[in-house]
């Protein structure tokens, strides 16, 4: 209880309703900024405060902007960036709004950049990639090029933004075989923080493309992506829910799933381990992914002997599965990773840990802990390295394991 109590000290300054309250005023510049975007984008593009504005975080939602503008084009982008400039405005820029803190895509008292109205997708002529509008969430994403029956490297979460998914990393299906999205992006269309636009690839501004795979979201506002598209029909996906007394099964092959089997690159998988409050109980959340439409695919073959609560494997389309993954929105979020060589011991203890640890919090309206955890794997930090590495900094040989630690309340 005592770490507890110490952190609580020293965050609560942070987080008092004054502070936020005065964050939250609208600065003269902003308000300046926000009439003349509302002259030069009309009531279709632009919205005072957070008017029919809904993202996933509550935090987030509570957060109050000065306004919301959605640009249509990159020239869009560049003219809303050179406002701002002049005016002095603070600013955040929305993709799919599934980010967790004020500021991150609602802006504090500032303007909210949202880029929904950017969904463009050209696949080109040999269909080796396709250039995308950053305003896509994974499924638009999905729907828009199972249309030409291909796929990229996108994520499991439907309503997540390819903007934060693709310069943060980005875990995909595809990943074993490609590496993360952030390996899979040859080319950005950005707008420079003087408003500038520029094309950056290996070639043209070999730092800066450096910096953007990996490097996070500070390194201006990027309209387009231009990503490797690879062939896709249906798929083997869904998951399992395992009660908890099918741990030891859970964790061995999750262990074998990452090391054993890394030799078939059409195989991904995460498992989870979940409070359920109503149950006062924990479950497992075991998802699979094969990219051929192959029901009970060999490396699973093991994994699918254990006795399970409830199924939703079957042979369907990215897009759909990635519906499946969408968490309701309204919780306040908190997430912190940790990255180690695979052990199901560590696993274990982990798990542990979170047993013990949650008990006098557990009451709390909401409360969901979990452990979300799931391999980098060996192949993955194969094609990092090929690509020339990243701003990321992974540097291991073997798969690696990335635990989530992820609250809602
Ligand atoms: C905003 O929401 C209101 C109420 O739901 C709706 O009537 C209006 O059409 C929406 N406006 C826009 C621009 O989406
Ligand atoms: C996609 O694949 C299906 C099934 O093979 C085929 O009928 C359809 O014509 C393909 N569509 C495109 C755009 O290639
Ligand atoms: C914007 O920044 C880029 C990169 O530093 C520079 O090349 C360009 O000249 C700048 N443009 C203006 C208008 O200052
Ligand atoms: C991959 O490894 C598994 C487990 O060792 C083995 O059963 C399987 O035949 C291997 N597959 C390939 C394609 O090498
Ligand atoms: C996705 O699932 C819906 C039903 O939930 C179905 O109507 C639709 O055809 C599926 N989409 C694809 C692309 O298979």
């Amino acid at each position: 209880m005592k770490p507890i109590i110490t952190a609580l000290f020293f965050l609560l300054p942070v987080f008092s309703p004054v502070e936020a309250q005065q964050e939250a005023v609208p600065s003269s510049g902003c308000m300046e900024a926000c009439l003349q975007l509302a002259s030069g984008f009309g009531s279709f593009a632009y919205f005072p405060g957070n008017r029919n504005l809904t993202v996933w975080d509550e935090k987030q939602q509570e957060a109050q902007s000065a306004c919301r503008v959605q640009p249509t084009t990159t020239e869009d982008v560049s003219t809303i960036l050179h406002i701002l400039l002049d005016a002095s405005c603070r600013f955040a820029v929305k993709g799919g709004g599934h980010a967790r803190d004020p500021d991150d895509s609602v802006s504090v008292g500032g303007v909210t950049i949202d880029m929904q109205k950017m969904r463009s997708i050209e696949v080109s002529a040999d269909r080796s990639n396709v250039k995308l509008g950053s305003g896509h969430v994974l499924h638009s994403m999905y729907v828009g090029l199972e249309n030409y029956n291909l796929t990229t490297l996108g994520g499991r979460v439907a309503d997540v933004g390819l903007g934060g998914f693709a310069l943060g990393g980005g875990f995909s299906a595809l990943s074993p075989m490609y590496g993360l999205a952030m390996d899979n992006i040859f080319e950005y269309e950005l707008v420079l923080p003087n408003a500038t636009v520029r094309t950056i690839n290996d070639q043209t501004h070999p730092d800066l493309y450096f910096a953007l795979r990996g490097g996070m979201n500070n390194f201006g506002i990027v309209t387009h992506f231009t990503m490797r598209a690879v062939p896709q029909g249906q798929m083997h996906g869904g998951s399992r829910i395992y009660s908890v007394d099918q741990r030891e099964d859970i964790l061995e092959q999750a262990y074998q799933l990452t090391t054993t089997w890394k030799n078939d690159t059409a195989m991904a998988f995460y498992y989870r381990f979940e409070y359920d409050q109503k149950a006062d109980d924990f479950i497992f959340g075991m998802n699979q992914e094969y990219a051929d439409p192959i029901s009970n695919p060999p490396p699973f073959r093991e994994v699918n002997e254990i006795p399970f609560e409830s199924s939703t494997l079957r042979i369907d389309w990215p897009s759909n599965f990635s519906v499946e993954g969408i968490l309701p929105s309204g919780g306040r979020n908190l997430f912190a990773t940790v990255t180690y060589y695979p052990s199901a011991d560590l696993d274990r203890k982990m798990q542990d840990i979170l047993m013990e640890e949650i008990q006098p919090i557990k009451n709390i309206p909401g409360f969901t802990p979990s452990l979300v955890i799931q391999p980098l794997y060996e192949a993955a930090i194969r094609a990092n390295s090929e690509r020339g590495g990243s701003a990321a900094g992974i540097e291991a040989d073997g798969p690696l394991t990335g635990t989530l630690i992820s609250t809602v309340y």
